[in-house]
């Protein structure tokens, strides 16, 4: 599984091109290096025995009848007078070209089968790897002489050494690797770059090095991420100036509207502001989670707690605060605070009350608020989180609301680097999570929930 996810990935595909090429290429490079070797042995060799046989006519030429009969009877120098026995194989050219080149025209070489030949001296050793000729030629005093030369033919076998193949394999293998690697990190990181873009427009800029593509892209990438930014900027800017600005003109219509006479009109207008101005509010609070670009700090989850808790027990509806965890996080504090105060003011506006509770499992939080409500249909849990998304039952419908609140506590989370969940409780209610997984220790003061919960 491993293997064929690195397979299909970019780097395994490059791996295996650089691999296959770079030892294919190799091999092929090797193996003519190879056989021009073995070539330029067998012409030395060929060489070596023209001269041999050379030097031999050369001696014998000039030597006393007497000493030319000893030297060719002999046969210590591996060549001796022939004796007409020799089984011919069939004529040698190479050899042949090679002694016309050495000695001169006029003399030929034969192959013959080497147990034909010196047949009267001991075999030498490694036998099968000397051959025999038959030379015929001719003395400078017009004798034609006819030798038995016996020479060396052993040559090395063709092939490269297994154990070289595989040093220069695992060679290869792991710079292809690394290459491979190089080539393809770059990509990796923007396509990191481009999904953490999608949660923060606010993360830093790709570092802009390496080669002068990867550098160009990353500068591209850059300068998508400043104009993005900028657009997002300048519109929700724009949000905040309008809500902000009707503000005023609406708390105007408010106090003129107390003059209407009619009191049931009255009512009635009064009611539709304030649903307006809960729009606004809405609107606003929803343009700021978007600009939020509050830094990360260090945060006590449960004194966070004890704040939200505080803040929303404001009215008659009761907030529990049901159990701590005693660690700390890394989030944007006021946007969390944010967050959680909504769902907290959704339990209370639906279920009547709210049970927030914290605890830590492995390295993750889970902070949970719970109501004792209608729940959410199942079919709708997602839905609820989409802009101005409100549920049609007359309890739910019965509440005041604009149907921000979860977009924007989604929104929050998400700027904390923490997810929302929502799911109906089994004994009734809902409860909605904050999981969140960013810088999770265990705070030095309350190391243990249960001492925590006692203080
Ligand atoms: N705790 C809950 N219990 C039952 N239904 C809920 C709960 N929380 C949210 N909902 C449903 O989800 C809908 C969307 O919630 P959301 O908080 O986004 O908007 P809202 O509460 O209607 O308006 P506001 O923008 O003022 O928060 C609500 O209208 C409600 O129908
Ligand atoms: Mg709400």
């Amino acid at each position: 599984m491993i293997l064929r996810r690195y397979f299909s990935s970019m780097a395994g595909r490059l791996f295996v091109v650089l691999l296959a090429g770079v030892l294919g290429s190799a091999a092929i490079a090797l193996t003519l290096a190879d056989a021009k070797r073995h070539e330029d042995l067998r012409r030395i060799r060929l060489d070596r025995l023209a001269d041999r046989i050379n030097d031999f006519l050369l001696v014998a030429d000039r030597a006393s009848e007497l000493l030319r009969a000893e030297l060719l009877s002999d046969g210590v120098t591996g060549i001796r007078r022939a004796t007409g026995t020799e089984e011919i194989r069939g004529p040698d050219l190479p050899l042949t070209t090679a002694l016309r080149e050495h000695v001169g025209r006029g003399i030929e070489a034969q192959l013959a089968a080497t147990t034909s030949c010196f047949t009267a001296t001991p075999r030498p050793l490694h036998d099968d790897q000397f051959a025999c000729w038959v030379v015929s030629g001719t003395l400078s005093d017009g004798e034609i002489i006819k030798l038995q030369v016996r020479g060396h033919v052993r040559s090395d076998p063709y092939g490269l050494n297994p154990l070289f193949i595989l040093v220069l394999g695992t060679g290869i293998a792991t710079l292809a690797f690394i290459a491979a690697r190089m080539a393809a990190s770059p990509l990796r990181d923007l396509s990191n770059a481009a999904r953490a873009l999608g949660r923060d427009l606010e993360r830093h800029p790709l570092p802009e090095r390496g080669p002068i593509e990867v550098r160009e892209a990353a500068r591209a990438f850059n300068a998508m991420q400043a104009r993005l930014r900028s657009y997002v900027v300048e519109r929700t800017q724009m949000l905040a100036a309008v809500t902000h600005d009707l503000q005023t003109p609406m708390t105007r219509l408010r106090l003129r509207l107390e003059k209407v006479e009619d009191s049931a009109l009255r009512s009635r207008l009064i009611d539709d502001l304030g649903t307006m101005q809960a729009l606004l509010r809405e609107g606003l609070d929803y343009a700021r989670s978007l600009e939020t670009n509050e830094p990360f700090a260090r945060l006590s989850v449960d004194s966070l707690l004890d704040v939200v808790a505080d803040e929303a027990s404001g009215g008659s509806s009761p907030v529990v605060l049901a159990q701590r965890c005693g660690c700390d996080i890394e989030a944007r504090p006021r946007a969390l605070q944010r967050c959680l105060a909504n769902l907290i003011s959704n339990a209370l506006k639906y279920g009547g009350s709210a049970e927030v509770s914290a605890s830590l499992t492995d390295d993750t939080v889970h902070i949970r608020v719970r109501d004792h409500g209608p729940g959410i249909p199942a079919d709708k849990m997602e839905l609820v989180f989409e802009p101005f998304f409100r549920l049609e039952s007359s309890a739910a419908s019965a509440v005041e609301g604009v149907g921000l609140g979860l977009t924007i506590a989604k929104m929050l989370a998400e700027k904390n680097e923490a997810e929302i969940c929502l799911r109906n409780h089994p004994e009734g209610g809902l409860e909605a999570s904050v999981v969140l997984k960013r810088g999770v220790t265990k705070s030095a003061v309350f190391a243990d929930p249960e001492t925590a919960m006692a203080m």
